[in-house]
């Protein structure tokens, strides 16, 4: 297939990167230049696009990412319809910015499930990943080739499949003389470390706790809102003890490092609790959400504790929004350290679409795009299968 061939052997690509992450909230798309380049490969942004999910579509995607009973039939009906979506928003991205010619889609899909064996309880269990979103219909709709699944290469080598961004990370912020940490808050909050001069087996990351998921799933309920906006509710209150130190007893914020967590550990059954345990200690909602947002710092500040002193914190993710975490932050660790990704360079809103564009590029490369001393993988592997139109 001369065409595949092509595709094979370009070094300068121009690829969309996907995500929708478990916040459920759409899906970012990052247009990116990416040429081959070593230590580091060079990305150029060109355009950055968000389309949220539509109602129907997200509530049939917190079904299944809920404990609720759902048949065969149901499953392939979103993996169907979340391809559809996916398809339309490309297609209208594409013509909306004119794009000429894109080479590539890397789309990380909506994860269902996601257990880590270094969280569960029993021993024996092997840690699973699914991410949905069918990539023949994408790839069918929008006559471009797909690159998805990122995640299970490394599963199959034993690894968790997550964190995946570390790497992207590596090329996106590296540097040479300082110690630069990426946090991003988004469902979940994960960080990596980059040391000073770092070479790409230093490199250090993990999952820290949840991100906006509590909190979301909290406003929501508390409030009627879909977010605390700027972090307001949760600046206005104090934070309980008696619930924070609750929260802190969890078995994955004991867990050691590295570890990655999902909807699992802060779903339904979790928000239940925390607001059973707020009526028996008598807290105010205001202090529910505080609390659950002061959960969110102290899991990244027990992660950054262990690092050596940082130069730089870059956070993005939708959670660089919220005053309360970056406010807590920045008085924890140092104000001048704590700076958003747009101060250098990448909008904090789309920092992961762009490292899933740069996983697409690894893949076309023939780059090992997993950190086994992250996910635990018994060695590197290329990430992602192709999907042709
Ligand atoms: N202006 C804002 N103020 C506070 N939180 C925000 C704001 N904008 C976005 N967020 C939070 O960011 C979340 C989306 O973050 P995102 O990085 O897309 O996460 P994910 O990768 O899990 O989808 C929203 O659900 C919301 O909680
Ligand atoms: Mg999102």
């Amino acid at each position: 297939m001369p065409a595949l061939k092509k595709l094979l052997s370009k070094r300068d690509v121009n690829i969309i990167g996907m995500m929708s992450g478990t916040s459920l909230d759409g899906l970012d798309l990052s247009f990116c230049r990416i040429s081959y380049h070593k230590p580091r490969h060079r990305i150029k942004i060109m355009k950055n696009g968000y389309y949220r999910f539509d109602q129907e579509l997200k509530r049939n995607l917190r079904i299944l990412t809920s404990n609720a009973e759902f048949t065969k039939s149901f499953v392939k009906q979103v993996d169907d319809d979340l391809g559809l979506f996916y398809a339309s928003r490309v297609k209208r991205f594409m013509t909306k910015l004119g794009l000429g010619q894109v080479d590539l889609l890397a789309c990380h899909g909506q994860t269902i499930l996601h257990q880590d064996k270094r969280i569960s309880k029993s021993k024996t269990e092997r840690s699973t990943t699914w991410q949905i979103g069918n990539s023949s219909r994408l790839a069918a709709l929008t006559g471009v080739p797909v690159i998805s699944d990122f995640r299970s290469g490394d599963v199959a080598l034993g690894g968790s499949g997550a964190p995946l961004t570390p790497i992207c990370h590596y090329h996106l912020f590296g540097k040479n003389n300082e110690n630069v940490a990426i946090l991003n808050i988004g469902g979940i909050t994960n960080i990596t470390f980059l040391p000073k001069k770092s070479r790409r087996m230093k490199i250090r990351a993990s999952d820290c706790g949840p991100g906006n998921m509590l909190v979301d799933q909290l406003t929501k309920r508390l409030f009627d809102c879909d977010y605390d906006k700027g972090g307001r509710i949760a600046s206005s209150g104090i934070v309980s003890r008696e619930l924070l130190s609750s929260l802190k007893r969890r078995a994955w914020f004991r867990r050691p490092y590295p570890k990655s967590l999902g909807r699992e550990q802060f779903g339904d059954a979790e928000v239940k609790k925390i607001i059973e345990i707020g009526r028996r200690n008598a807290i105010s909602i205001k202090d529910i959400l505080t609390t659950v947002s002061e959960l969110t710092v102290i899991s990244v500040m027990h992660y950054i504790e262990n690092l050596p002193a940082l130069d730089k914190l870059i956070v993005c993710g939708g959670g660089a929004h919220n005053k309360y975490f970056m406010t807590r932050l920045s008085d924890l660790i140092r104000e001048s350290v704590v700076i958003s990704s747009e101060d250098a360079d990448v909008h904090t809103d789309y920092v992961e679409a762009v490292c899933f564009a740069l996983l697409g590029a690894l893949w076309l490369y023939g780059e090992p795009a997993n950190l086994p001393s992250v996910t635990g993988a018994s060695k590197q592997a290329v990430l992602g299968r192709l999907t042709l139109p």
